[in-house]
Order: C-alpha cells, then sequence, then structure tokens
C-alpha cells in the first residue's frame, strides 16, 4: 500500500498535499502516513495470527512517540535498545510486559529502569551481560527474564554495515558456545531462561538467510532441551527489507507462509523485531531547493536537506528516491542533478545523477526515509534537526516541533571569567 501519490500534479500524504506540509511546518521535514505504519504493522499481525507470536516494533527505526503510540494502540510489543527507548514506549502507552530490551551494552541503570516496569524480556548478548543482569535482579529482589542473542553464523547477504550475524561481527554469543552460556543463565538464581533470540541484519531481500536461522535456532531449541532447558519463545529479530529502488523483498506473509509450516506441532511462541519493513515506506523527507548551480561538469541542486537530517545515502551509498511534490514543468526544463546539503563535507549528499525538472524554490521528497531517517539525525553544522508530521486522513499533526537554537544551546555554558 502506498499513500504517498500524486494527485492534481501534486504529491500527497494520504488526503494532504505536501505543499501545503511545507507552508504551515516548513522545510526540511519528516512526514509520515499513520495508515501506512498501520497498514505495515497488520502485515505482521495478520500473517502470524495463527500462531501466538510478538511483534516488536524495533524502536530505533523511528522512534517518535505519536508513532509509537499509534502502533501500542493496535497491541504492537517494542524492540527497545537503550533507556531513552524504554521512556519513549512507556510514554506513548506501550505496555512494558510486551518490550524486548535488546543491545549489547545495557548498563545497570537501564537494567533496574526495565526490571522495575516489568519488561518481557532480556536479550542477553555476552557472558559478563548475564553477570551484571543477576546482579541487578538480586539488589532488587527479582527475576530478569532472558534470552540468549546467538549468532548463528548466517550470511544475510546485505550492506557489510548491517550485516550482523556472522561470527566475525561483534553481536550475540557464538551459536557453537551457547549450551554451555545457557546453563551458566539457568543456574543464575536471579535469571529465568525465557527464549533464544538472534538477528542476522537488516535489508534483507531473500527468506533463506531467516530459514537457515530458524533451523539453526530450533537445533539449539534440541541441546537445550537436552540437558533439561526449556525455551518458551523464540525471537527472529527484524530484517526484512523494503524497496528502495528496485528490490523485491518478500512480504511478511510469505515469510510467514514458510515459517508457520516449520513450527507447525512446537510449543514455542514467536517474536519478531521489525523496524525498516514497517517504518521506511511509510514516510517521506520533504526538502525544498534553496538554488541550482550549473557549470560544463555538474549541475547541483542545493537543497535545504542534508546528512545531518538525513545521513543514509553519505553513510552507506544507500539510493532513495527523490521526487518533486509538483509535476509541473518548470522553465529549466529536465538537467541531471547532484542533489547537494549545505554541509561543509563533499559527502553530503542525498542523490546523485537524478534527472529531474526543477527550479529554485521547488520542494522535493525523499522517499522511503520513514526509516533510520530522523532517528539518525545530528546537529552536525549546528543545524537543527527538522520538525516531524504525521497526517492521518486530511489532517497533518505536528509530532516533533522544529528544533530551535535555544533547544541545541541548552545544557552548554562557558568557563567562569
Ligand atoms: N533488532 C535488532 C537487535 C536490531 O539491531 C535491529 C536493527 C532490528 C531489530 C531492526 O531491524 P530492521 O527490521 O529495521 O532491519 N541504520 C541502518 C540500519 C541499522 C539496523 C540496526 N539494527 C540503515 O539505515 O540502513
Amino acid at each position: 500500500m502506498d499513500l504517498f501519490a500524486y494527485s492534481n500534479q501534486t504529491l500527497h500524504a494520504e488526503g494532504v498535499a505536501l505543499s501545503d506540509v511545507a507552508e504551515q511546518f516548513g522545510t526540511p521535514c519528516y512526514i509520515y502516513s499513520r495508515a501506512m505504519f498501520e497498514r505495515h504493522y497488520m502485515d505482521y499481525a495478520e500473517a502470524f495470527a495463527a500462531h501466538p507470536t510478538l511483534i516488536c516494533y524495533a524502536v530505533k527505526a523511528c522512534s517518535n512517540i505519536a508513532i509509537l503510540n499509534v502502533l501500542a494502540r493496535l497491541g504492537a510489543g517494542f524492540d527497545i535498545v537503550s533507556l531513552g527507548e524504554l521512556e519513549r514506549v512507556l510514554k506513548a502507552g506501550g505496555e512494558p510486559s510486551k518490550v524486548m530490551f535488546s543491545g549489547l551494552g545495557k548498563q545497570e541503570v537501564e537494567m533496574r529502569r526495565a526490571l522495575e516496569v516489568g519488561i518481557h524480556c532480556f536479550n542477553v548478548e555476552s557472558e559478563a551481560e548475564l553477570y551484571r543482569l543477576d546482579k541487578v535482579a538480586s539488589e532488587m529482589g527479582k527475576k530478569a527474564p532472558v534470552s540468549l542473542r546467538v549468532n548463528p553464523d548466517v550470511d544475510a547477504k546485505t550492506h557489510p554495515y548491517i550485516s550482523t550475524g556472522l561470527k566475525e561481527n561483534k553481536f550475540g554469543i557464538d551459536i557453537k558456545e551457547a549450551v554451555r552460556i545457557y546453563q551458566i543463565a539457568n543456574e543464575l538464581p536471579n535469571l529465568d531462561v525465557m527464549g533464544v533470540d538472534c538477528h542476522i541484519g537488516s535489508q534483507l531481500t531473500e527468506l533463506q538467510p531467516f530459514l537457515d536461522t530458524f533451523d539453526r535456532l530450533v537445533g539449539l531449541l534440541d541441546e537445550l532441551a537436552a540437558v533439561g532447558i526449556k525455551i518458551k519463545h523464540l525471537d527472529l529479530g527484524g530484517g526484512l527489507g523494503v524497496r528502495y529502488r528496485d528490490e523485491v523483498p518478500p512480504k511478511p506473509a510469505d515469510y510467514a507462509k514458510l515459517l508457520l509450516e516449520k513450527v507447525k506441532g512446537m510449543d514455542v511462541t514467536l517474536a519478531f523485531e521489525p523496524g525498516r519493513s514497517i517504518a521506511a515506506n511509510a514516510g517521506v523527507m520533504l526538502t525544498q531547493v534553496e538554488f541550482l548551480k550549473c557549470n560544463d561538469h555538474k549541475n547541483f541542486a542545493i537543497i535545504d536537506g542534508a546528512m545531518n537530517d538525513l545521513i543514509r545515502p553519505s553513510l552507506y551509498s544507500a539510493w532513495m528516491d527523490i521526487v518533486p511534490v509538483s509535476q509541473q514543468p518548470t522553465s529549466e526544463g529536465k538537467r541531471v542533478y547532484d542533489l547537494v546539503g549545505p554541509v561543509c563535507e563533499t559527502g553530503d549528499f542525498l542523490g546523485k545523477d537524478r534527472e529531474l525538472d526543477i527550479q529554485a524554490g521547488d520542494l522535493l521528497a525523499v522517499r522511503s526515509a520513514g526509516a533510520y531517517g530522523f532517528t539518525m539525525a545530528s546537529n552536525y553544522n549546528s543545524r537543527n534537526r527538522a520538525a516531524e508530521v504525521m497526517v492521518d486522513g486530511d489532517t497533518a499533526y505536528l509530532i516533533r516541533a522544529r528544533e530551535t537554537i535555544e533547544h541545541q544551546l541548552a545544557g552548554e555554558q562557558v568557563l567562569p571569567d
């Protein structure tokens, strides 16, 4: 489902023209479609409805509390990696009992808060982390629910920076060591072994690596059963890819069809941590052309959005579709442009070699920017972070005000005379 579509030659989000959003809230800004977020979450919920399954949206993909709230209202769980993400989920009305806490460097203060509110499970990534969690739980007189994140050594066949399931990656526990470390977890008095967890990478466009992973984890479940450790849930992480250009990623329904066949008859709940496949195509980043700068070699469109607003093109050489908001022809005609921001770095671009018919003042939408867009934004070059807007039908709501210089400077101070 794509609710970013042209109507009267103007790109809309659901029933709202993006030009109206720009007028009301300025640029650059992120615009999300509520209906698309909901649809993408429901794609998972419906696909796995036949088996006990917990869908935990990966908060890091897009963490505005309005988004989390929309998903919480549908019954979503959440995958978090920090205290900040936990507090966002709580503020958004998410149920702590549906929260998975991932991440490989959890601090005591984070563990304490998560235990206090009663999360579903900690995904533990090392033996040392087990001891820390056991100590914190003991101090609080509680039992901490744990899974071990195992590294199944499966090649996710994705970009090296977002591939996490190979044995050379920093994540997880080597599957060959897992039984030994599960036995330690099982014996620690303040831990309650619940599940097995893994996450092999992001933007996967094939199902085979997930299926291979599942098979390896089922093998581990059998080994654990043999030593008397009963596993209640199997968390397969996130990672399903989306279409940025011409990829044809599998849908949650395709994934479910193959997996539900495999899990049939097993007494184990499934869990997933999808981020990108829920958020990416449900958002765009809106930016305005400041100047055109053309010379003998190149045409540049200098835009008001930059690498600090959306770092994926600079960081991963990610290709993101960039389209004009208005389809009206301009007096400039079509040219091939590099779309560059005002930041003082050669790597500050959102797209290269794009054929566009645009003029100064035009609006452009960077598509598929809902995941890892705003959440990776920074204040580099002391730029204010963009506004975030959610469209629901015919109404656009401001869900995060554009930052101001005052926000940026709050907390800084000069030395005394
Ligand atoms: N669970 C864990 C433990 C993760 O580390 C991640 C993503 C997810 C779930 C969600 O994965 P997804 O369904 O979104 O693929 N910034 C990069 C992506 C980094 C992904 C990090 N971990 C990008 O913009 O492509």
